[in-house]
């Protein structure tokens, strides 16, 4: 048990100090559960919740909702986001999506091998065992996959733009993507890429606290890798080892700090965790990116964990021509800047493709809803 006061002054890290504040945090998510609910009632609550707070339009597509790939058009590098809008995942993807400004809630990324048979890297591929690792799966399995996916994916393939991809180094990021294979999505780090600034992240009109505990929520579905989330990457920030949360507590008001000021310090993409190196979704994707020399000149002065989606598929790294992107895409009908090849609704992504990387991009950025306002080189 822990006391009240404590709660009270840690503001958006209440979840650290759970069990004693379970009751009120139970009492504050009725109003998102319907979100996890995995029927139409609860796809509703996700599109209704996005509209709301996002300003989301879920206008339907034209048919066909899936589309026929070519394979031969699809291409090392090329991104895929994803967004789930019913059931468990679909529930968490729209609170994640809210909170960081991003309007797809999952990413993963394309890779030809040298027999040219079309494979997908992901971070947060839910194995067997019901865990999420990092993978690389053929094409057709992953594309299985989302067709029978009850959360009812909608799924955008983002080409590189032709200029990126002939710099695309493809045996360095078939390099990168194998030396984390296996490896375990990046709780650690997860919430730091939207902690950047210390009052702006928290949009209104839930809290922190509500973000948290639905985050909470979640790591009890997925005890296995609840455990360690925090800590680690706090201690991390501290320069110190194995510190429990109230000896991070302690030693942060030792230096004279906040607990925000502590959550504000950037991750660094060196640094790694005892089940090896963190990446989320798209950590993973714009590391490789990385490795691929796609921010060249820049690649030692971007952290890509600093990175949330919507950073990611705001990147002017993508194809810009439409009558470039493949036939089967059916862009014309729908309008869409990107290639969208699975769901019922078009996806939107706004500032798609519009900002050059710099150096250390995304360290200093607010995300505020509902118009999440990017300051210029933030
Ligand atoms: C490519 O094909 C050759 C010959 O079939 C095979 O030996 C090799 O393992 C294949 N490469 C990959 C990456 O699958
Ligand atoms: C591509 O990456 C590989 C493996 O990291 C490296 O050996 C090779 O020199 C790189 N190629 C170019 C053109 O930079
Ligand atoms: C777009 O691509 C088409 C076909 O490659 C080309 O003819 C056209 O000039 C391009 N448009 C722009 C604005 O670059």
């Amino acid at each position: 048990m822990y006391v009240p006061s404590l709660y009270v002054k840690l503001h958006g890290v209440a979840i650290f100090l759970m069990p004693s504040g379970m009751l009120g945090t139970l009492l504050s998510l009725i109003d998102v559960i319907p979100l996890f609910s995995n029927t139409i009632w609860g796809q509703d609550a996700n599109l209704a919740f996005l509209q709301k707070h996002m300003g989301a339009s879920f206008n339907k597509r034209s048919q066909p909702w899936a589309a026929n790939i070519h394979k031969e058009d699809v291409h090392s590098g090329d991104f895929l986001a994803l967004s789930k809008i019913r059931g468990r995942w679909g529930g968490f993807q729209t609170l994640e999506k809210w909170v960081t400004g991003a309007f797809a809630g999952h990413t993963a990324v394309c890779l030809k091998d040298e027999n040219g048979t079309l494979w997908v890297a992901e971070s947060g591929y839910e194995n067997k065992k019901g865990e999420e690792v990092i993978a690389i799966v053929p094409w057709d399995e992953w594309w299985g996959v989302a067709l029978k996916d009850d959360s009812n994916p909608q799924v955008a393939l983002l080409p590189l733009h032709p200029d990126v991809r002939s710099r695309f180094n493809e045996s360095a990021a078939w390099e990168f993507a194998r030396s984390m294979y296996g490896k375990p999505y990046g709780y650690h780090n997860m919430i730091f890429s939207w902690i950047d600034t210390m009052s702006e992240n928290y949009p209104p009109p839930l809290d922190a606290n509500l973000v948290m505990a639905a985050m909470s929520m979640w790591t009890r579905l997925q005890p296995h890798y609840a455990s360690n989330m925090w800590n680690e990457a706090l201690n991390k920030r501290l320069g110190t080892e194995q510190l429990d949360l109230h000896g991070i507590i302690s030693e942060t008001e030792r230096r004279g700090m906040s607990f925000n000021q502590l959550l504000t310090i950037p991750e660094q993409d060196e640094w790694e965790y005892s089940d090896g190196k963190s990446t989320t979704c798209v950590a993973f994707i714009l590391a490789m990116y990385k490795a691929a020399g796609v921010f060249a000149p820049f690649t030692e002065s971007i952290q890509v964990t600093e990175f949330t989606i919507r950073d990611a598929y705001m990147l002017r790294i993508f194809e810009d021509n439409r009558t470039r992107l493949p036939g089967w895409c059916n862009g014309d009908a729908d309008g869409l800047p990107f290639c969208q090849i699975l769901g019922e609704y078009k996806m939107e992504l706004p500032e798609y493709n519009t900002i050059q990387p710099y150096a250390n991009m995304n360290e200093n950025c607010p995300s505020s809803p509902p118009t999440y306002d990017r300051p210029l080189r933030c």
